[in-house]
């Protein structure tokens, strides 16, 4: 069988995917989410007019950017490019309307943490899905920093925000290891006065910080604690965001798990505080060679080709600690990959993952027993035995974008076709080329 896509229904947006033989070619992916919705806000806040070349595609950040334009910022965008007229540090306009973050968690806690300096009032909503997720956890550092910042009793957005200017310079232990709380903190430590520092409890996506330094923000590393100073005058500046390795991880788990196969990715972000799933993939004995390593606005870039090998022994993969949230955004994928090839995998200490845009441990479960593994469901994680081939299932997406692309990589190896509910628009919410991309390299 050849075709990866075999049908898709309007009716209830579920795809076919039939297994194939091995994914051959070269792909360049869009532009990294999580330094998209970043560039984006930090340039807003800059004086002058900043371009943002090879901008995420995802749905995700065209809500940060919708969100901009609500706030009175210029944002013109041709295809990838985005170019945004940076209104300064204070100089976004109170919305008329509820600003939209729809699905995502990073435009609602980063914004958050921007208008949180800004002296006016404005409420923050989203999705069925975004309304659920907790947001206690940005509103406390906000609080303390003086900003009034109002959710409902659930601990659930909408987030009503008055902000203030200045606010209060804070130093803050992170309860939880989250580059958004960071991010957010980070932020409002712009509009502070003083200096503001976030303690993390483990390593986080370090992208707010690079950018920051770009634009020519004061900010300071220690070990794990970040430091900014507040007042900066950003200004304006030119950005390349790297292709997203959360996007290349799935093309990269079905060329490990197709032998065969053979895969350049070009011109993909590759940050340290991204890249544990590569190092991981390499103890699975992973053939993954980096080319054209270079630096594009304080963020690592270059190209990765990936050698899918005939034989594995199988072994058990341990997750748990301060890898997961280095790992956070491929733990269900790399369960997907480690029931394909048939290893053991061992979870824990990862109960963020039920407060993800769908709760990804019962996801994760539910799919991989479907297709015939054995996997046990665990407060903080799960055990997946090692065992025999995965079988072609019909598999839920829960609207969840990384659920579905997950879905659709271990569909490429199992035996017979798969049908993946409601795919076709939640991949949207991140890479909207998944599917054609996926063919396109598919034989
Ligand atoms: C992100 C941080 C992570 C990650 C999310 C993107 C970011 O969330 O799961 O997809 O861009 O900062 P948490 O901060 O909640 O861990």
């Amino acid at each position: 069988m050849t075709s990866t896509l075999d049908g898709q229904s309007e009716a209830d947006d579920s795809i076919v995917v039939t297994p194939i033989n091995q994914v051959r070619g070269e792909l360049r992916l869009p532009g990294d989410k999580s330094i998209s919705h970043r560039a984006a806000l930090v340039a807003a806040l800059a004086a002058g007019e900043s371009t943002l070349h090879n901008f995420s595609s995802a749905r995700d950040c065209a809500a940060t950017l919708e969100c901009l334009r609500a706030l009175g910022v210029f944002v013109v965008r041709d295809n990838s490019a985005v170019s945004i007229k940076g209104a300064g540090a204070a100089g976004l306009h109170e919305p008329q309307q509820i600003l939209n973050a729809q699905n995502s968690g990073t435009t609602m806690r980063l914004l958050a943490g921007i208008l949180a300096g800004q002296p006016f009032a404005s409420t923050i909503g989203g999705d069925a899905s975004l309304l659920n997720r907790p947001m206690l956890r940005v509103a406390e550092p906000l609080r303390l920093m003086g900003a009034q910042v109002d959710l409902e009793a659930s601990g659930c957005a909408p987030l009503r925000i008055k902000g203030r200017r200045p606010l209060r310079a804070i130093d803050y232990q992170l309860p939880i290891a989250s580059a958004q709380i960071k991010s957010a903190v980070l932020l409002a430590g712009l509009a502070a006065e003083g200096a503001t520092t976030v303690r993390e409890p483990a390593s986080t996506r370090d992208h707010t910080e690079r950018l920051l330094r770009t634009f020519g923000a004061q900010i300071k590393q220690d070990g794990s604690a970040t430091t900014v100073q507040g007042g900066a005058e950003l200004r304006a500046r030119e950005i390349f965001v790297p292709g997203d390795i959360s996007s290349a991880a799935f093309f990269i788990a079905a060329a490990v798990s197709l032998p065969g196969s053979d895969i350049l990715i070009r011109d993909v972000g590759l940050n340290p505080t991204r890249t544990a799933f590569l190092t991981t993939l390499r103890t699975m004995s992973a053939d993954i060679t980096v080319s054209d390593e270079r630096s594009e606005c304080g963020e690592p870039v270059g190209s990765l080709r990936i050698r899918g090998t005939a034989f594995r022994e199988p072994r058990t993969l341990e997750v748990s600690g301060a890898e997961v949230p280095s790992l956070i955004d491929e733990l269900p994928l790399l369960a997907f990959l480690a029931a394909s090839l048939g290893w053991e995998m061992k979870l824990s200490d990862a109960g963020e993952l039920r407060v993800k845009e769908s709760d990804r441990i019962t996801a994760t479960v539910m799919n991989l027993s479907r297709m015939g593994a054995r996997i046990k469901e665990l407060p903080d994680g799960w055990h997946l035995e090692s065992g025999g081939k995965l079988q072609g299932a019909r598999l839920a997406s829960f609207g969840d974008h990384r659920i579905a692309m997950s879905c659709a990589v271990a569909a490429l190896c199992a035996t017979g076709p798969s049908d993946i509910e409601d795919a076709g628009n939640s991949t949207t919410v991140s890479l909207p080329e998944f599917w054609s991309l996926l063919e396109s390299i598919s034989q």
